[in-house]
């Protein structure tokens, strides 16, 4: 045993074996105790995940979907159609996978859990997310809200629609006062949320959805709700199975214009934690909203192993549902796991075992700030592929990737959000500070960002 540990630390501090390092950790992984951990996403979010992987004690070969280059360092890319799932089987079997992290909602919605736990070749895989039919509370907007009514969990009231009911539903936006909320049942990219101000347009993008599928087959039902005025903010909650932990909650900045106006986007920046958030508050999230979902998950015996991801609007101190994800918050992950103090993989492992009780959460209570650099026209049309400058030269803030490329050794930006740059201090004004300085130096051609985040808090 010594000698096996004396020929890893070797191996690890040499620079130049970086192949043979890659190929004798996952021969190593197979006869001794390395976990082979797969993350199924390649945003910054997945970043996230792999930095904070990488960060724990315990030893680990990670893997990640779909090249992410800020990832390059710390987790092999294997490319995979994240919906393919018989892709995924073969690399699961290829890399020895022991655990799955699935960041984003289509592959849980599409039932990656199920398809993982049904097969017999590799249904001793551990996958955090959630079984196909918990991932409903985020692939069905109807589906959510009779969650709710049946668990008595405070949300906008409202009543949902489809083609053969359009004339009831048009009479109950006539029967209604503005601004009318309409939301395609299915997932629609964050974009299925329709607030307008006039009966009009409410009507006009009812028909555009229900009969022309503006969303496809998402928007064959409509959910119409009552509009709710107060600040949002995001409380995200772990789930072994039995046991619950509440993470640091955080607050994230939609739109794409200051003073959150414009269209909507992924996010464009989030802070941690969110200072209008009192202990009476979060004791009214706790009571009305985290356990009665806790309890309506148990209860009605719906497989959920992962993040739930609640999106809450503060009515005058009455916090109310305005949906559920079934995973991690992007742009929110980014600084919500920096400020988790546990090792991350003791963190998992309990929520795999169903002994997540036994972990003492700890939280630092610095503010970290995320400011997000965007390609120019996102969230609508954007070019791609322009070379990215300054990275070398952060200093005090951390670079998440998220549409990146490397091309010809040069990193290039290749989606509508590109990088989350986030940085941490006592004082939250210092904190985007320095994000905001590192922006300064990152340039790249179209880049844009929002200067307000933070703005309301
Ligand atoms: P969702 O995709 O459900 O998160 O909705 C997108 C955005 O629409 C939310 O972040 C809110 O800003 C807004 N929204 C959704 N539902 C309501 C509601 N009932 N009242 C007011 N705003 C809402
Ligand atoms: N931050 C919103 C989302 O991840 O859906």
């Amino acid at each position: 045993m010594f000698l096996i540990i004396l020929f890893n630390y070797i191996l690890f501090n040499s620079e130049s074996l970086n192949f043979i390092k890659k190929s004798y950790l996952l021969l190593y992984s197979y006869i001794f105790v390395v976990m082979n951990l797969l993350i199924i996403g390649s945003g910054a979010r997945e970043h996230a995940f792999a930095w904070k992987i990488f960060n724990s004690n315990h030893e680990v070969n990670l893997f990640i979907t779909n090249f992410n280059p800020g990832a390059i360092e710390i987790a092999k890319s294997l490319s995979i159609d994240v919906n393919n799932f018989s892709e995924i089987k073969r690399s699961i079997i290829k890399h020895n996978i022991k655990m799955v992290l699935v960041g984003p909602e289509i592959p849980l919605i599409n039932g990656i859990y199920d398809y993982i736990k049904n097969d017999i070749e590799i249904s001793d895989v551990n996958v955090i997310g959630p079984s196909k039919r918990g991932a409903q509370l985020e692939g069905s907007k109807e589906f959510a809200k009779l969650f709710m009514t049946r668990n008595d969990i405070p949300t906008a009231a409202y009543k949902s629609f489809n083609k053969s009911s359009i004339d009831d539903a048009i009479l109950f936006l006539k029967n209604n006062t503005p601004p009318y909320v309409l939301k395609a049942d299915g997932p629609a990219a964050g974009k299925g949320v329709i607030i307008v101000d006039n009966v009009k347009d409410a009507i006009r993008n009812l028909k555009e959805m229900l009969i022309d599928s503006k969303f496809g087959s998402s928007s064959n039902k409509v959910v119409i709700e009552e509009f709710l005025n107060g600040i949002e903010m995001s409380c995200f909650v772990l789930f072994d199975g039995i046991n619950y932990k509440i993470l640091p909650y955080a607050k994230d900045y939609k739109r794409i214009g200051e003073g959150d106006k414009g269209l909507n986007t992924g996010g464009m920046g989030s802070v941690s934690p969110v200072n209008f958030l009192d202990i009476n508050l979060k004791d009214k999230i706790k009571n009305q909203i985290v356990i009665p979902t806790i309890n309506g998950l148990i209860k009605e015996n719906i497989d959920y192993v992962g993040f739930i991801f609640i999106g809450l609007i503060n009515v005058d101190g009455f916090p109310k549902v305005i949906e559920y994800n079934v995973r991690m918050g992007d742009p929110e992950t980014q600084v919500v796991f920096p400020r988790i103090e546990n090792d991350f993989m003791e963190i998992l492992n309990a929520c795999c075992n169903q002994s997540l009780d036994k972990i003492d959460l700890k939280f630092k209570s610095e503010y970290y700030t995320n400011v997000v650099l965007a390609s120019g026209g996102y969230p609508e049309k954007y070019d791609k592929g322009f070379e990215i400058s300054g990275l070398e030269n952060v200093k005090d803030s951390i670079i998440f990737h998220a549409g990146t490329a490397l091309i010809s050794n040069k990193i290039v930006t290749n989606g509508g959000r590109v990088l989350s740059i986030v940085s941490s201090d006592k004082d939250m004004n210092k904190a985007l500070k320095k994000s905001y300085a590192n922006i300064e130096n990152i340039n790249f051609d179209g880049k844009i960002f929002r200067k307000d985040i933070g703005f309301d808090l």
